[in-house]
């Protein structure tokens, strides 16, 4: 296991137990790292509340990361006790449940705007607003998902906003890495959590996932945080701007 010992990680988007956010908390915790967990809103508290308690973070923060005050106020209350993070996790997506299973051009353009905020631009205010903390070799990580590169049926809006998610990758690379701090992402295969109740058809497409892939298997929560944990760590310190597949290996295939 790697060692994470002394160094400090905020991880955004710990909605329960099946969070990909949690599985990567654990991780963390379990490598030693120090943890500060945030969540959307009060009605999550208590479920994350004995994550937190679980893992012995030091600090959990509620925060609307589609509110540019709240992420102020993140800020302000990670600055009171921390000079610097070594890692951000931004475990974070949504989109309007109706704008998931209709045809992808009835979308609407306030779904549109919603999906592409709360998946894509909360990453950039939250670099945004904690920028001063990020020193040279911490390492930035969000989520992401095949439905970017190709078409899955009934994903719609989310596929676009992970387009772009895995763009803002690149450019947050670049314009972060002057200073030393690493972006990266990890695309992860199929897993049932609270946000994938929301799509229809997912059992299915983890029967074809197990039929199919090179590793004719679906993939589970640890194998996200395992490879999380990687990017997160100095294993991975000439590693920027990429998105890596955690998926048995089924982007590689035609058919
Ligand atoms: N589950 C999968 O199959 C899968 C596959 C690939 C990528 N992902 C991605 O992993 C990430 C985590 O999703 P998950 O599957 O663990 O589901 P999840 O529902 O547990 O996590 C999504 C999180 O986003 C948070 N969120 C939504 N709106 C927010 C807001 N305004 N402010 C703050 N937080 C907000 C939710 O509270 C929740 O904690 C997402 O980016 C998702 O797209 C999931």
């Amino acid at each position: 296991m790697m060692n994470m010992k002394g160094k400090t990680a905020l991880v955004l988007g710990v909605a329960n137990q099946r969070s990909i956010a949690c599985s990567i908390a654990k991780a963390l915790s379990s490598a030693g790292a120090e943890l500060i967990l945030s969540y959307a809103n009060a009605t999550l508290a208590k479920r994350v509340e004995p994550i937190a308690a679980e893992l012995g973070a030091k600090l959990t923060i509620e925060c609307d990361l589609g509110d540019d005050e709240a992420i102020q106020r993140l800020g302000a209350k990670i600055r009171k006790q921390y000079d610097s993070l070594d890692c951000i996790v931004h475990s974070v997506a949504y989109a309007p449940v109706e704008e998931m299973n209709k045809p992808f051009h009835h979308t609407s353009r306030e779904g549109f705007g919603i999906a592409l905020d709360i998946s894509v631009y909360t990453l950039i205010a939250v670099l945004k607003e904690l920028e001063d903390l990020l020193k040279p070799g911490s390492s930035v990580l969000t989520l992401s998902y095949y439905g970017a590169q190709k078409v899955v049926p009934n994903y719609g809006v989310m596929g676009v906003a992970k387009a772009a998610l895995e763009a803002a990758v690149r450019y947050l690379a670049y314009s972060m890495g002057e200073q030393g701090v690493r972006v990266n992402a990890v695309s992860a295969g199929p897993l049932r959590t609270l946000s994938t109740a929301a799509i229809s058809g997912i059992i299915d497409l983890q029967k074809q996932i197990a039929a199919t892939s090179p590793l004719r298997r679906n993939i589970d929560h640890e194998e996200v945080a395992k490879s999380a944990l990687y990017l997160l760590s100095d294993c991975s310190s000439g590693v920027s701007g990429e998105v890596i597949f955690v998926d048995a290996g089924m982007n590689i295939m035609a058919y």
